[in-house]
């Protein structure tokens, strides 16, 4: 359908990654890795090398997020995935209630609901719509997701839970970019792979007193079976000790402290406020094209992370998206599957710059316009 259309020169942005994760690694990581030879990847996650890289990022998010001195940056492998997992199995004592917007917030209801021995229930908006939940009388814990990935919907406003409840928030790709005051949530979790520019496969919880204690609670009532990769007392006690459980991916950690030092470099005030000025950029961008809608239409539950813009059907976005990854200059800006919408889900994580987002739109423009 574009074959013949002619790329402009100055609309090619620098880098072409803008998906939603794996999210861009900035080239510079990958040579630092490179230039530690034969001193890094390949020796001992229990040895001083590889044990410093981890806390010199549980010490980059203490400051990052300045996080109350008495809550605990844990680690450990599988992904956030695993730990939907984890709090339903470690975490949640008699109930648990989940707000959903989306994609992710079903799966971690659908998965907490496998396990017998607690309750679970879900409060759900159509795909599209923002929640922001809030106690419930006999929930111990309440779940919600700072920014769905699936729709591009993010909270904007925590809910206030009382001092036996858990406030657990599914953190993955708002996690260091949409606002969230970590002080006032008990767990806040997220993958590396999205605004922590690496790759997949770690998680990190950032647990609260509360929930240190909850965790400690649940693991004393031994009619529990819980799997030893999913103990939290595992996890937290090696986390202590700078390390994970089981062996963890190294570049992984390597990549993830690498953005966590640039991060601090700027602080995380600024990190939101660069995430605002691009998010505004998209949907004003949305807005001012009669072809283009935003897919959020309550404007508080916009992510400044994830932009989901609905395009006119005359034009079929998966052409549009074929033909840039072709020609290498685009990749990952595919509406997320299961929604089936004629929409491109743009990432605005830390590392995808302004400008290429400005290139980004005004070729998307042009390769639209060509064809009304
Ligand atoms: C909001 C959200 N939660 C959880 C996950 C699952 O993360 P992982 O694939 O690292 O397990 C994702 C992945 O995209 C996500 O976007």
């Amino acid at each position: 359908m574009f074959d013949n259309f002619e790329v402009p020169q100055n609309l090619i942005p620098s880098d072409p990654r803008f998906g939603c994760g794996p999210s861009l690694v900035p080239v510079q990581f990958l040579e630092a890795l490179t230039k530690t030879g034969h001193h890094f990847m390949g020796t001992s996650h229990r040895k001083p090398g590889v044990k410093n890289v981890v806390k010199e990022i549980q010490e980059g998010l203490v400051k990052y997020f300045n996080l109350p001195s008495d809550y605990l940056v844990v680690l450990g492998n599988g992904g956030a995935t695993l730990l939907f997992d984890m709090i339903a199995l470690g975490i949640v004592e008699k109930k648990a209630t989940h707000y959903t917007c989306g994609e992710f917030s079903e799966k971690w209801y659908k998965s907490s609901k496998l396990v017998p021995w607690i309750d679970t229930e879900q409060v759900a908006v159509a795909f599209g719509k923002g929640i922001n939940g809030a106690a419930v009388p006999g929930s111990d814990l309440i779940a919600v997701t700072l920014n769905e990935t699936s729709t591009g919907v993010q909270l904007s406003k925590l809910p206030v839970v009382d001092s036996n409840t858990i406030l657990a928030v599914d953190a993955t790709s708002g996690g260091g970019q949409c606002p969230c005051d970590i002080s006032k949530t008990d767990i806040y979790f997220f993958s590396p792979q999205k605004v922590f520019a690496s790759d997949g496969g770690l998680w990190v919880a950032i647990m609260s007193p509360k929930a240190l204690a909850r965790a400690k609670k649940i693991a004393a009532d031994k009619s529990r079976y819980v799997p030893d990769i999913m103990n939290w007392t595992n996890a937290i006690t090696n986390s202590e000790q700078n390390q994970t459980y089981n062996t963890p991916a190294l570049a992984t950690l390597f990549m993830m402290n690498e953005q966590v030092k640039l991060m601090n470099m700027i602080g995380y005030e600024e990190v939101k406020n660069l995430a605002q000025k691009k998010a505004d950029l998209l949907y004003g961008w949305a807005e001012s094209k009669p072809y283009l809608s935003c897919f959020i239409e309550e404007k508080e539950f916009r992510s400044v992370a994830v932009a989901t813009i609905d395009v006119d059907s005359k034009v079929n976005v998966d052409d549009v998206i074929k033909f840039l990854e072709k020609k290498k200059l685009v990749y990952g800006i595919d509406g997320y599957r299961k929604l089936g919408r004629n929409q491109f889900r743009i990432s605005m994580f830390h590392n995808i710059s302004y400008n290429d987002l400005e290139k980004l739109t005004g070729l998307l423009s042009k390769m639209i316009e060509s064809k009304l």
